[in-house]
């Protein structure tokens, strides 16, 4: 069901949500690999996402920040369509992938998942060596040749700044490494199939210190390479590593634009609120 202006209708009992940001908040971007437009979510009945659009800019690193349950995660699913993992889950909207709608159910979603790769909050590596980690995405997309193998796990480890410190015991389990290694194995997996797009949800949170700040070099690192679209709690960090920010309250965004204005000039009253730490 469409409005006269063409946008999708909430189904009924939906909460209403607030209305859609100030389009002046939201800065167009020049290179954009991926475009979001009036995208919506459902969970059942119950709206998570409400007609977002923006641009994300590509091989640069955007943060998305907002207070508990304004729908981050979710939003950062549906670039990778893990949402479909869940039940009662509707989405309306586009969402362009170099120009391609991502959304559409025909989507191939493994190859999808090859472009737009996922580092999650708690590092998950697989209960075998270090090396097989690594090369995973690669086995299971049929390449079967050692020195090819041999070199992407280097590279990767490389890329992840991890290559020094496993370099001795790369067929060693991966579970015997730290936390912080951890991390970086996952990152290194996904970089190995070389996506286009890495997804990060609160990769530091569950770090020390020491490893929040060697994934933060390391997301200096990949910048320029990578797209990066990274959710965190933390402010200083996302003033720190990101290129732009988003501000999503309550499913709606707020506030897109670059970091720098976003933490030192923000348009939008309650982004100032949110990262002066007056809510959230
Ligand atoms: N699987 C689900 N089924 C139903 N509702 C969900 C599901 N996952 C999330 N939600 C709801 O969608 C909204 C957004 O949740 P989401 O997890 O995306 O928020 P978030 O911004 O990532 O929060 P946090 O900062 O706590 O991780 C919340 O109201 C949440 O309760
Ligand atoms: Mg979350």
């Amino acid at each position: 069901m469409n409005s006269s202006d063409g946008h999708p209708v909430p189904p009924t009992g939906t909460e209403p949500a607030p209305g859609p940001a100030d389009p002046s908040a939201i800065v167009p971007i020049d290179d954009a690999v991926v475009q979001v437009r009036h995208l919506s979510l459902y969970y059942g009945d119950s709206r998570a996402l409400s007609d977002i659009t923006m641009d994300f800019p590509r091989n640069q690193v955007t943060a998305l920040i907002g207070p508990s349950g304004c729908g981050k995660s979710t939003f950062l699913r549906c670039f990778n369509r893990m949402n479909d993992l869940i039940d009662g889950v509707r989405t309306t909207g586009e969402i362009l992938l170099d120009g391609q709608d991502i959304t559409d159910p025909a989507i191939d979603v493994i190859q999808l998942r090859r472009r737009v790769g996922m580092v999650f909050q708690r590092p998950t590596p697989f209960p075998k060596s270090i090396y097989e980690n690594v090369a995973y995405g690669l086995r299971i997309a049929g390449i079967r040749d050692r020195a090819t193998l041999d070199a992407a796990v280097e590279r990767s480890l490389r890329r992840a700044a991890l290559w020094d410190e496993v370099c001795q015991r790369l067929h060693g389990s991966a579970l015997e490494l730290s936390g912080g290694q951890h991390q970086r194995v996952c990152i290194a997996r996904a970089i190995a199939v070389d996506p286009e797009i890495i997804l990060m949800d609160e990769p530091c949170s569950a770090l020390d210190p020491r490893s929040t700040t060697r994934i933060e070099d390391l997301l200096g690192e990949l910048r320029g390479d990578y797209t990066i679209i990274m959710v965190t709690h933390n402010m200083q960090q996302a003033a720190r590593v990101s290129d732009y920010t988003a501000f999503l309250y309550e499913g709606v965004l707020i506030e897109f634009g670059a970091t720098k204005q976003i933490f030192t000039r923000p348009r939008r009253s309650e982004t100032e609120d949110y990262i002066t730490g007056r809510f959230g």
